[in-house]
């Protein structure tokens, strides 16, 4: 029998999409094991999270590098000393290095709060509501080095209320990221996602 899918999880802030890895793997519907979560920020409530659970945590802070690639290279080197399978980026806020980008072709995926290729960015929610759609949604999709644009595996579609803020309609789109992130990572655990050009087909 093969190896669970090993995890390296990164994160910036909440990590809320972290403890939906965490939480399927322990009720058995994720066939995987996060190894390792690296977090970019000092004070973020990921990290507590993260230790709370038992999981090796590393703190890299960006002005602690003599650069921006120096920072990204020491989190490559991380992922890689524990044999990292598949990189999740979960409310990462940053864009990862091109060289990282390809060090770990098609084994990167992110979560995204809007149903791509609409909204990239960092601002999705709010900017779904200003331009006035009436559905948005989440996308998991693999990180290619270009901005939020690798191919889709999978998404999720929420209404948009006259009534909402960003806030309230994050709050919605968060709950369907809860579901589909490690829906995805199952699937990628099982074999059964191709990308084919700009596709992921799955079998
Ligand atoms: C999520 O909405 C994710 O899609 C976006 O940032 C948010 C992170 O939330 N990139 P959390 O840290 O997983 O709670």
């Amino acid at each position: 029998m093969s190896r669970p899918l090993r995890l390296g999880i990164l994160v910036s802030g909440r990590g809320s999409n972290f403890e939906a890895i965490a939480t399927a793997i322990e009720r058995r519907e994720l066939d995987a094991q996060i190894v390792v979560v690296i977090c970019n920020h000092r004070q973020a409530p990921v990290i507590e999270r993260a230790q709370r659970r038992n999981f090796p945590t590393v703190v890299l802070v960006q002005m602690d590098f003599p650069s921006r690639q120096e920072h990204h290279f020491a989190m490559g080197r991380l992922l890689t000393q524990h044999d990292v399978d598949l990189v999740v980026t979960a409310g990462f806020d940053r864009i990862l290095d091109a060289e990282v980008v390809r060090a770990f072709d098609g084994r990167i995926v992110n979560i995204h709060p809007s149903l791509l290729p609409a909204f990239p960015g960092l601002h999705a929610q709010a900017d779904a509501l200003a331009y006035g759609v009436r559905f948005s949604g989440c996308t998991v999709h693999f990180v290619s080095e270009e901005l939020d644009a690798g191919p889709i595996l999978l998404q999720a579609v929420v209404p948009v209320y006259d009534r909402d803020t960003p806030e309230t309609l994050a709050d919605r789109i968060l709950e369907e990221e809860h579901k589909i992130l490690p829906r995805a990572i199952q699937l990628i655990s099982e074999g059964r996602t191709r990308i084919e050009g700009r596709r992921v087909l799955l079998g």
